[in-house]
């Protein structure tokens, strides 16, 4: 499946003109291909009670199970300006779970497996009757 990164990257820049993010004034995009092809996108969504500030990549994966599940091929996450961001530790955690080691992160380098940017990761085959 290919992967049109420049499509995906300018999506999660006009996704993050919509975030609400008026107490960092960090407006976050992201834009993820499914390996179905399904596009999904999702932004930050800020809180006056700043601890229930929801990261974009949160907001990426509601939307892949809410338009029908499956695993995030690709992601890219950025600014309105077109700025690349890495995803946030959590974050990084919550992709994993929604597209495994392979999920491909784009940063200003070129896309990396999710793998590279976390490794040892905790997974569910660390539960109990795994
Ligand atoms: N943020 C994200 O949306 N994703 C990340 O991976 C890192 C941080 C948001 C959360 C908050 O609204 C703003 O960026 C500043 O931390």
């Amino acid at each position: 499946m290919g992967i049109d990164w420049t499509a995906l990257r300018a999506l999660a820049a006009e996704t993050a003109g919509r975030a609400h993010a008026p107490y960092s004034q960090l407006q976050v995009g992201a834009a993820g291909q499914v390996s179905d092809g399904r596009v999904i996108v999702g932004c930050n969504v800020e809180n006056a009670s700043f601890g229930l500030t929801l990261c974009a990549e949160c907001g990426l994966v509601s939307a892949l199970h809410a338009s029908g599940g499956g695993a995030i091929a690709a992601v890219s996450v950025r600014t309105p300006d077109g700025r690349c961001l890495l995803p946030c530790g959590r974050c990084r955690q919550v992709l994993l779970e929604a597209g495994g080691a392979s999920l491909l992160v784009d940063t200003d380098a070129g896309p990396v497996e999710l793998g590279r940017l976390l490794p040892s990761a905790f997974t569910g085959s660390d539960l109990p009757g795994a």
